[in-house]
C-alpha cells in the first residue's frame, strides 16, 4: 500500500491492560488477554497497539509507578507471555507501543529503596533530595515534597508521595534509562510513549514557581522551574539516535501541561516523532459542542504543527480523560460519538483510538467509598477521578461482560448487557460497525490518511473540510445539531463514500457525517 508508514498513516488503539480482558479469572486484564483478542484488533483494522504500563507495581497509581521497568507484574502475566504478544501482533502486522513511566518511580523500586536507606548511599543522587521544600505542588494535591524522617531530608514527588521523581541530571540515572529502553527493542517492542517526559528535568537551583490565578494550588503557579527545561532536548536526540539504530521505531510523548507550540518544539528529525498537544481535551472540565471551537483548535494546530513540519496526534479519549462518548453522547443514542469518531479518524494526524471507544463505552459512575483514584480520593465530589474511563471492557452480555469470569477490579457497567462488542458487531448500525468501516475506508484512502487540510465555509452548527492529495480529494461534512441543515450541495464530481444517515448532497440530517471523494 503506497508508502504506508505505520505511524503516521495508522490508527494507534490504546489498551488498559488491567481493563481489557482477564484470562485466569482474578478480576484483572492481562497479557494473555490481549493476545487472544489479537484477531479482533486486526479486524477492526487498527495499525499498533499502546499498552499502558504492565510492570510490576504497588498500584498507588494504577501502573503508573513502576517498581521494575524491565519485568513483567505477575498478576499481567510473563515475560514470556509478553513475547507472545508481539510475536501475535507482528504476525498480524500490526505494531506493540509500550509506555515507560521514568519521570518517576515506584517508592517501592530498588533504586529509590537504595537511595532513601542513608544520605550517603551511592544512589542518594538517583533522586531529588532537600534539607527544605520548594513551592512546588503535586500535580495530585499538596506539597511536591515530602519529609523523610530515616535521612532526615526532603525528596521530590510531582505526582503521589509514592512516586518519587528520578535525577536525570545524574548520568548513571540516563544510563540506565536508555538500558530500559534497549531492553524493550530488544524485545521487539516498535514504539513507546514517554509518560510526562517534558518534567524528566527540573531546574536544578529548584527556585519556587511564581504565582497566577487559578483554583488549585497547583494551579496558581506558573509551571516555569518544574518542567520544560533545556536539557531535554539533547537527551531527545540521544534517544532518538537510539531509537533509529532499529528500524521504524518510534516515540510519542506525553506533553505534561502541554502548550502546543512547546510540544511542537520537542518533535523532528532528531527528537521526538510526534507529542500529544492535547488540542480538543486539554482542559479537563470543559469539552465545547461547538463546531465553531473546534475549526478553531484544529487550524490553530494545523497552522503550528505545518509550519513545523511536524506531523500531529488526535486524542479524545484516554485513561486520564472522562470517555469522549460521556462528554458528548445524550442518554443512550451514539450519533454524537460517531461524529467524534469520524473527527477523529478524519483529521490530519495519527489518531489514538481508546479501548471501548469502538462501542461508545461510557465511564462507569462510582460512589465516594468505591474511588480508587488517588486524585478522585483527594478531591471528590468536585473531581471524582479517572476510575470512570476504566471500567471493564464489555465483549458481550455474559456475566461481567465477558470480561473476567470473576468480579473485576472496578464495575463494568451496568449498560453492558445492551452494549457491547458482540451485539454490536451483529447490528450494521452499531457504533462497533460505523468506527470499524470509517477505519477500513481511511486505510484504502491516501487523502485521510496524508492529504492536507483545507477548512470549508459552512452554515452555522456545521463543520466542513477538505483532505487532499496531489491526485485525491476527499470532502467531510459534519452536522453537530439535533436538527436538520440545508447545505450546498458540493460542486463537481464527487462520490459519496461515507455517510451516518441518509447520505442526501443538500442536507444533514441531525448529528449526520458525510464523506465525499474525487479522484
Ligand atoms: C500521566 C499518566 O497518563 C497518568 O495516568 C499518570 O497518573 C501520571 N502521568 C503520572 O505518571
Amino acid at each position: 500500500m503506497d508508502d504506508f508508514l505505520w505511524w503516521r498513516d495508522g490508527v494507534i488503539y490504546q489498551i488498559y491492560p488491567r481493563s481489557f480482558s482477564d484470562s485466569n479469572g482474578d478480576g484483572l486484564g492481562d497479557l494473555i488477554g490481549i493476545v487472544s483478542h489479537l484477531d479482533y484488533l486486526n479486524d477492526l483494522g487498527i495499525d499498533a497497539i499502546w499498552l499502558s504500563p504492565f510492570q510490576p507495581t504497588p498500584d498507588k497509581d494504577f501502573g503508573y509507578d513502576v517498581s521494575n521497568y524491565t519485568a513483567v507484574d505477575p498478576r499481567f502475566g510473563t515475560l514470556a507471555d509478553f513475547d507472545r504478544l508481539v510475536e501475535g501482533a507482528h504476525l498480524r502486522g500490526m505494531r506493540i507501543v509500550l509506555d515507560l513511566v521514568l519521570n518517576h518511580t515506584s517508592d517501592q523500586h530498588a533504586w529509590f529503596r537504595e537511595s532513601s536507606s542513608s544520605q550517603d548511599n551511592s544512589k542518594r543522587d538517583w533522586y531529588i533530595w532537600r534539607e527544605c521544600p520548594n513551592n512546588w505542588q503535586a500535580s495530585f494535591g499538596g506539597s511536591a515534597w515530602e519529609y523523610d524522617p530515616g535521612t532526615r531530608q526532603y525528596y521530590l514527588h510531582l505526582f503521589t508521595k509514592e512516586q518519587p521523581d528520578v535525577n536525570w541530571r545524574n548520568p548513571e540515572v540516563r544510563k540506565a534509562m536508555l538500558d530500559v529502553f534497549r531492553f524493550w527493542l530488544e524485545h521487539g517492542v516498535d514504539g513507546f510513549r514517554l509518560d510526562v517526559f517534558n518534567a524528566y528535568f527540573k531546574d536544578p537551583d529548584l527556585p519556587d514557581n511564581p504565582p497566577k490565578f487559578g483554583l488549585r494550588a497547583f494551579d496558581r503557579q506558573r509551571h516555569i522551574h518544574d518542567i520544560d527545561q533545556p536539557e531535554m532536548i539533547p537527551f531527545l536526540n540521544e534517544l532518538r539516535g537510539l531509537l533509529d539504530s532499529y528500524p521504524e521505531r518510534y516515540a510519542v510523548g506525553e506533553t505534561y501541561l502541554a502548550k502546543l507550540q512547546k510540544t511542537i518544539s520537542y518533535c523532528g528529525e532528531d527528537k521526538l516523532h510526534a507529542a500529544f498537544s492535547f488540542d480538543f481535551t486539554s482542559n479537563d472540565l470543559f469539552f465545547p459542542w461547538d463546531p465553531a471551537w473546534w475549526m478553531d483548535q484544529i487550524t490553530r494546530r494545523e497552522e503550528a504543527t505545518n509550519q513545523a513540519s511536524i506531523w500531529p496526534t488526535t486524542v479524545l479519549s484516554n485513561h486520564d480523560l472522562p470517555r469522549a462518548a460521556s462528554r458528548y453522547s445524550r442518554g443512550e443514542d451514539d450519533a454524537q460519538a460517531k461524529l467524534a469518531m469520524s473527527l477523529l479518524l478524519t483529521l490530519r494526524g495519527t489518531p489514538f483510538l481508546y479501548y471501548g471507544e469502538e462501542i461508545a463505552m461510557r465511564d462507569i459512575s462510582l460512589k465516594r467509598g468505591e474511588i480508587l483514584d488517588p486524585p478522585g480520593r483527594k478531591y471528590w465530589p468536585i473531581y471524582k477521578g479517572r476510575d470512570g474511563c476504566r471500567s471493564p471492557m464489555q465483549w458481550n452480555d455474559k456475566p461481567f461482560a465477558g470480561f473476567s469470569n470473576t468480579r473485576p477490579w472496578l464495575p463494568v457497567h451496568p449498560d453492558y448487557t445492551r452494549r457491547n462488542v458482540a451485539a454490536q458487531q451483529a447490528d450494521p448500525d452499531s457504533m462497533f460497525n460505523f468506527t470499524r468501516n470509517l477505519l477500513h475506508l481511511r486505510k484504502e484512502t491516501p487523502a485521510l490518511r496524508r492529504g492536507s487540510f483545507i477548512p470549508l465555509k459552512t452554515p452555522r452548527g456545521t463543520l466542513a473540510y477538505l483532505r487532499q492529495t496531489d491526485d485525491q480529494c476527499v470532502l467531510v461534512r459534519m452536522n453537530f445539531r439535533k436538527s436538520q441543515v440545508n447545505i450546498a450541495q458540493p460542486a463537481g464530481e464527487w462520490r459519496a463514500v461515507f455517510t451516518s444517515a441518509e447520505g442526501a448532497r443538500g442536507r444533514l440530517t441531525p448529528y449526520e457525517i458525510q464523506l465525499f471523494s474525487k479522484e
